[in-house]
């Protein structure tokens, strides 16, 4: 292409009608290239969707399942008495899909807590589009808590996507660098291209182009020697699951950046929402960690890339330890050291 500016691409996420309605997302495995919009009427295509990153990023796969949730209820066409037993075998099969994103499974948590107050699709449906709507304003608060930290004129490095693509909003790395930028700070942005899907060059890089900042994308295996060469001023990265000392998960390679910046004194930050944060993992040792295709490796644009035979480890995300954080950008607010008392807060003040 020139590829589609990412204010002229369809919305991530959206609920199109009322209870009668259909679940629309961006596919974005042909993003950048394509733009395709996948209809999906069905909580089964829903859960499809999120496993192979149709919809990804911790925050959008949370609200496409909590829509997956009515339409698997409402399929389900549960008699009187059986509303619950319908809610909570859908929201199983829903949380299934991907294991490592907290996001998943507490969107779900809420939606399966709001039918146990009131057992109708009204009421599901309605905490779905609550919790599109708070995602919205989460990305927001996290934008105005974080853009201070970025340096005038200096090179952020960022991991994977964690944008408009990632979320139903601005992002939660990615809107703190929008929202720097609509402040008027200029900087440029080096993101790892991420293997083995590409998300930092397919779709952070799309991103970031569209808004005009300028985006330099790199081998994941360059970025700790840029690190070293004293290329990088800020590291901001996003969280698929934060646990209370501050350990966290978020896209594989994210820890050797962490290694790098501890290495050379760079400041290392993560921007997450309050639904990334699981309340029930003192640390990150029991983070389940999702180990994808080992084709996603092995193959490249549909070609085998090693010889017939090889196998692959393909761990999807790695976990990375809270004493290498400088602080977690939040929508409550920046979170410094020591990091269990100022989670343990977060968590105790609401959803
Ligand atoms: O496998 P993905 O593409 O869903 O992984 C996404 C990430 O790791 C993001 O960094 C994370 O979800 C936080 S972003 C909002």
């Amino acid at each position: 292409m020139p590829d589609a500016p990412i204010a002229a691409l369809p919305p991530t996420v959206a609920w199109h009608g009322d209870l009668d309605g259909h679940l629309q997302l961006l596919d974005q495995t042909s993003l950048p290239h394509d733009c395709a919009v996948l209809r999906l009427d069905t909580a089964a295509a829903v859960a499809d969707a999120i496993r192979r990153l149709a919809v990804r990023g911790a925050p959008a796969i949370g609200v496409a399942a909590a829509y997956g949730l009515v339409l698997g209820v409402r399929a389900a066409a549960p008699p009187p008495g059986g509303f619950l037993a319908a809610v909570r075998a859908a929201a199983a099969a829903l949380a299934a899909a991907r294991p490592t994103a907290i996001n998943l499974q507490w969107a779900l948590d809420r939606c399966v807590a709001a039918a146990q107050a009131e057992p109708t699709l009204e009421r599901l449906l309605a905490e779905a589009r609550a919790i599109h709507e708070e995602d919205v304003a989460a990305c927001r608060r996290i934008g105005e808590h974080g853009h201070h930290l970025v340096p005038p004129d200096g090179t952020v490095l960022t991991h994977c996507n964690t944008g408009r693509l990632a979320t139903t909003g601005d992002g939660t790395a990615l809107a703190v660098l929008f929202a720097a930028w609509r402040a008027g700070v200029r900087f440029r942005v080096l993101v790892g291209e991420t293997r083995p899907l590409l998300q930092g060059a397919r779709l952070t890089a799309l991103e970031l182009a569209a808004a005009g900042i300028p985006v330099q994308v790199a081998c994941d295996g360059a970025v700790a020697g840029l690190v070293a060469r004293g290329d990088v001023q800020l590291a901001l990265v996003g969280a698929d699951r934060v646990a209370q000392n501050g350990d966290f998960a978020n896209k594989v390679g994210t820890y050797p950046i962490a290694l790098a910046c501890a290495a050379h004194s760079v400041p290392f930050f993560v921007a997450a929402p309050r639904s990334s944060f699981d309340p029930c993992l003192a640390d990150g040792a029991a983070i389940p960690i999702e180990e994808r295709d080992a084709n996603e490796v092995l193959e490249l644009g549909g070609r085998r890339l090693a010889v017939a035979g090889v196998a692959a480890r393909n761990p999807a995300f790695d976990l990375t330890p809270g004493r290498l954080v400088r602080g977690f950008v939040t929508d409550r607010g920046l979170l410094l050291p020591p990091f269990p008392a100022a989670i343990k807060a977060l968590c105790g003040s609401g959803r």
